[in-house]
This record gives structure tokens, sequence and C-alpha cells, in this order.
């Protein structure tokens, strides 16, 4: 059987303050009426058996209507605490057979062009039932820190490495054997696990023993709280020797900071002034005065002003604040 592992437990913090703690950037119907969460499930329902959303227990109803018009089967499992993507794809391969398929995708892509990603997914899901992790490459264009970054050879894996610094990034891109990871990824179930328990034996324990403490597939919170937060990214992309990619012939966007957001916001014709300064949320006339590559962010009751290349700082802000998360 073929899931579709849908990841939703992020804040969106690097969005703030568009995206809120109640309010995560996922839901918000941003996209012709529609939430990216919602095209998410759309655009995997043709080529999976059912949809799983892993997600926080404040937003799960707000999940369950989201996709009240897709008629696969589908599975909600409910985290009491945000442990991370590790604990959050553990919990889904606990929750099927050893030899399921997961494709597993964030809830904050927004991707066109369904035919070249179905293509994609079909040849992933055919390296996952020869017991490979397949991640899915997309031709990097800048040296962006906030991603993770492939080293390939053909379909081969030579190295991965989450999130390096500007320098290590712009290496990188300037040697020109390097992929950017699009955050999704496909493999068996138990093949995820058995990796796990080899690099991160501790989250592997941690997640099987909330698994077993869980009710109708909600985490128990004190349980959760024991697992160590870390991304799948540095817990088992970096150290496995089983990775192949796959290229992403399909038009990506990740939609996760500011820079992505204003990247994809110019090339959809949203105004920029001459020296690339552009207003997000408001339609107040705003001038800007010796600024570059300003971005103003306009909420009703929050105001942020940064410069394009500090998106991935916004998080800091997010977490410092007490009050408007
Ligand atoms: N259920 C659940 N629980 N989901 C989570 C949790 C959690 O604790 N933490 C994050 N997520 C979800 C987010 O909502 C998002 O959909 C997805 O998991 C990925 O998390 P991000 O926080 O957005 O990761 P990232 O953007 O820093 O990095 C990942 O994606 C990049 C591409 O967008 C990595 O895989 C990078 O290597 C990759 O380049
Ligand atoms: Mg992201």
């Amino acid at each position: 059987k073929i899931y579709n592992v849908i990841l939703s437990g992020g804040v969106g913090s690097r969005l703030w303050p568009l995206s809120r703690k109640q309010h995560p950037k996922q839901f918000l119907k941003l996209f012709s009426g529609k939430a990216l969460f919602e095209l998410t499930a759309e655009r995997n329902q043709k080529v999976v058996d059912q949809i799983m959303v892993v997600g926080n227990t404040d937003h799960i109803e707000w999940s369950k209507q989201l996709l009240s018009d897709i008629s696969l089967p589908k599975t909600f499992i409910t985290e009491t605490a945000a442990r991370n993507t590790a604990a959050a794809i553990a919990f889904a391969a606990l929750a099927v057979d050893p030899d399921d398929i997961l494709i597993i995708t964030p809830s904050d892509h927004l991707i066109q062009n369904q035919d070249a990603y179905e293509k994609a997914i079909k040849e992933a899901v055919e390296l996952a039932k020869k017991d490979f992790l397949v991640t899915f490459g997309v031709v990097p264009s800048k040296p962006e820190t906030g991603y993770g970054y492939i080293e390939y050879e053909g379909k081969d894996v030579l190295s991965f490495r989450e999130k390096p610094n500007t320098e290590t990034a712009q290496e990188f891109l300037e040697r020109g054997t390097f992929l950017w990871n699009s955050g999704m990824f496909c493999f068996k179930a138990g093949v995820l696990l058995e990796e796990l328990k080899n690099y991160q034996s501790e989250v592997f324990d941690k997640c099987s023993e909330a698994w077993q403490t869980s009710e109708n597939q909600c985490l128990n919170m004190e349980a959760s709280l024991q697992i160590p937060s870390i991304s799948i990214d540095y817990a088992v992309m970096e150290r496995s020797k089983k990775i192949k990619v796959v290229p992403a012939h399909f038009r990506w966007n990740d939609l996760g900071s500011f820079e992505s957001l204003y990247d994809y916001l110019r090339s959809t014709g949203h105004p920029v002034d001459e020296n690339g300064n552009m207003v997000i949320g408001t339609e107040i006339f705003t001038a800007f005065v010796g600024l570059k590559d300003s971005i103003l962010v306009h909420t009703p009751d929050a105001l942020l002003i940064l410069h394009k290349e500090k998106s991935q700082d916004v998080k800091k802000v997010y977490n410092q604040l007490e009050k408007y998360k």
C-alpha cells in the first residue's frame, strides 16, 4: 500500500507574522482560494492509496475539514507536542506495515506541473521498493542556507548536507554537483525505521514507546516530551548509505521563508519598487528610502520589516516572542 504522509506540524515561524501559532501558513487560503495543505493532498491523491496527516492537536479538526472533498481513506495522527520531523515520520512508519511505502511531503510547498510530479513519484516508488530512501532533487539557483544539499552522481547520492552556512552553500553551488533537497521523501516504512534505529537509536526507542502509549493515534504528551527534537535530515539523511535521488522536473517553490515567498510573488507580478523593495499584506501607500531588497509585512496586530537575505532569522524573532505568536 502507498501512503502520502503529510507533515503539517510546523508553525511556520519563518513566515511570522503572516503565519501564527493558531493559524500556520499551510492552512491559510492564500492560493486561488486554497490552502497549501489542501493542494498537497490534491496533488497526491492520484498516486497513493491513502492519505495520512501527522499534525498538531490544535489543527487536526481544521485538517479534516480541508480534506473533506478527498475521497481516499484518511488517517490522522495527532501530536500533543511537536518533536520535529524525525519523530513525526517515525510515527507514520510505526502506524503501517513495514513493507508499505510512504511518500512524505511537507504541507507548505507549491508545486506545479502535475504530470512531471507524478512521473517523479512513480520513479521514486520503484526505488523505494528496492529498499532505498529516496529524495527529490531540485536544481539550485542560489546559495540558500535553509535547505539540504544533495551531492549526486546520476541517481546515486554521495553525500547529504543539511543547512550549510553561506560560504559552504556558495561552494556547493559553484561545484555544480549538488541539488537542493526538496523536503519530500519516499521509502518503505520498515527501511526508514531500521535506519533511524541505526543512526538515532534514542529517537527510535522514544518514538516507539510514545507510539505504544498512544490512544486512537493520538500521542501522549509526557511520552512525546522524552523524544529528542531532531529533523529527519540531520537524523537519517546526512548519515544513511541507502539514499537515492530522483530529479524534480516539476516547478517547486518552498514558501517557507520570506525570501522564497518574495521570489514567488515577484515571479507572479506582485509589485516591487525600483530597489526591489516589496510590501506584503497591505494596500497602504508605502515608500522605502535608502533601502534595498527589503520586505515590509503588515498584519492587523504586527509589523515586520526585514532585508530579504535575512529571512532565515525571522525564526529567532518568533522564538523570542511571548505575545503575538
Ligand atoms: N507533524 C509534524 N511535527 N510536522 C512537522 C514538525 C513536527 O514536529 N516539524 C516540522 N514539520 C513539518 C512542517 O510543517 C513542514 O511541512 C515539514 O515538516 C518540514 O519542516 P520545515 O521546518 O519546513 O523544514 P525545513 O524547511 O527547515 O527543511 C526541510 O525542507 C527543506 C525544503 O523545503 C529539509 O528537509 C531540508 O533539507 C529541505 O531542503
Ligand atoms: Mg520548510
